[in-house]
């Protein structure tokens, strides 16, 4: 086997050399990294013909990255990877072999992103010839989630404002086909010409309120004709916040919660309703998605908004039980509650001109939960610039104290509790 070159000029392979960015660590440059025979004491022999090269190991943020060069034929056996797959073939200059994957075969190529638990359940390396051979290295990045990906379809209820217009421009540039629903019909044209059809996209947008479930019946008609291989990314994340009837608390109004829960939680149920069978009859086995935005306020149940937390909290238990039932009989559809930290989006808009310094854009919260579910995470409690992920895993685990310890509930906001509930956040609860 000769030896390769790595062809860039070596001038490029610099760290940055500008004013050092607020939270972005230093560059790590590792020179001559793709040339497989600059140093054989770097590699670790594995088995015959086969060695790794470890080129980071990261304490602080828990991942590794190797190099694995193997110089035989023959088949990779399935195996899982539990973080981000970074996936680069380096074609030898006269070697007869490329590493060929059947990436391809799950629609996956240099554009597009895949899912490792995914990449678990295919075959994922193999060894074959190619007809024309290069020295150039192919490379492509496996660290989101393979749904969304070109040609696939998604839809987004909420999708006029916030986070779900994020995450429609978010499936908008992987060239995924939207389906657009929002209440808001203004917002909804307005967020539709932003994202419009061409040739490879179609973006259609209804205007429908999530309450209400013969509309939803409607839409299904309509998918089932422009989009008969189904939905492949359902996103049920319209949600509202009801102000109880002017002179009442929210104890004496009961249209303050026969509103709030038939949007915010059977809202939801209506789209699983119309849309699972459109993705459990998928033909193909690729993956799919669906989402369900909740709340922290589903979880930790703070006081003042009885009604939204409760339909919020229905979510949880709703995308529970629907994970665990999809889980066994069609494992290609992943689900996932994403629960926002504080972010601006129109929920607050009205009481914040511009974005607060504590909040997150919505954009923030759409990468972040491309990350989870590409962890194959289920629970995506999302932080914020105020609220750390250890803060809030130790307020969930409080809020769980109360009934496993039989305190009053909502110990963390009654006075006789929140000194004590306080202290131990910060300093008693580990994880
Ligand atoms: N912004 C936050 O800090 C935050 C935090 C936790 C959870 N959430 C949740 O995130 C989701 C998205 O909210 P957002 O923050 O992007 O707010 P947003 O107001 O910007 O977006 C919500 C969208 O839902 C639409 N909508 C409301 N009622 C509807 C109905 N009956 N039918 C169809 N569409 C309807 C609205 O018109 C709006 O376009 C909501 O479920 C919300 O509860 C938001």
């Amino acid at each position: 086997m000769s030896s390769t070159q790595d062809e860039r000029p070596k001038a490029t392979a610099v760290p940055y050399q500008g004013k050092p960015l607020p939270n972005v660590p230093n560059d790590l440059v590792i020179p001559n990294v793709l040339s497989l025979d600059f140093d054989e004491r770097l590699w670790v022999s594995q088995a015959p013909d086969i060695w790794f090269r470890p080129l980071v190991f990261s304490v602080s943020q828990g991942y590794f990255v190797n190099l694995l060069r193997v110089r035989k034929s023959g088949i990779l056996s399935r195996h899982r990877h539990t973080g981000p797959v970074h996936n680069v073939n380096k074609v030898p200059v006269d070697g007869p072999c490329v590493l060929r994957t059947s990436f391809e075969d799950c629609g996956l190529n240099e554009d597009n992103f895949a899912h490792p638990l995914f990449l678990s359940m295919i075959t994922v390396g193999m060894w074959d010839r190619f007809g024309e051979l290069t020295s150039r290295a192919r490379s492509f990045r496996l660290d989101s989630f393979l749904v969304f990906r070109k040609g696939a379809t998604a839809l987004i209820s909420g999708a006029a404002s916030g986070i779900g217009l994020a995450t429609a421009h978010f499936c908008y540039s992987r060239g995924m086909n939207l389906v657009l629903l929002d209440v808001h019909e203004h917002s909804l044209l307005e967020a539709t010409s932003q994202l419009p059809s061409t040739s490879e996209i179609r973006t259609s947008m209804f205007h429908l309120d999530v309450a209400d479930a013969k509309a939803w019946k409607v839409l299904q008609q309509g998918i089932s004709t422009m989009h008969p291989s189904g939905i492949d990314f359902l996103m049920l994340n319209a949600g509202c916040s009801v102000e109880p009837e002017a002179g009442k608390t929210v104890w004496q109004d009961p249209e303050y919660f026969s509103r709030t829960l038939a949007v915010n939680t059977l809202g939801y149920t209506n789209g699983i309703a119309a849309l699972l069978d459109t993705m459990r009859n998928g033909t193909e086995s690729k993956p799919r998605a669906i989402v369900l935005t909740g709340s922290k306020q589903g979880i930790t149940n703070p006081p003042g908004n009885p009604a939204y937390n409760a339909s919020k909290a229905a979510v949880k238990s709703i995308a529970e039980q629907l994970s665990y039932h999809l889980h066994s009989d069609h494992p290609e559809i992943s689900v996932h509650l994403l629960v926002p930290g504080w972010t601006y989006t129109g929920f607050s808009a009205g009481r914040f001109p511009s974005k607060p310094d504590g909040a997150w854009a919505p954009e923030q919260v759409v990468e972040y939960m491309n990350r989870k579910m590409a962890d194959g995470v289920f629970y995506i409690i999302c932080p914020d610039n105020e609220v750390t992920e250890v803060l809030d895993r130790k307020r969930i685990v409080w809020s769980a104290g109360d009934i496993v310890y039989e305190r009053p509930p909502l110990s963390r906001w009654r006075p006789d509790w929140k000194d004590t509930a306080a202290a131990e956040i910060k300093d008693k609860i580990t994880l």
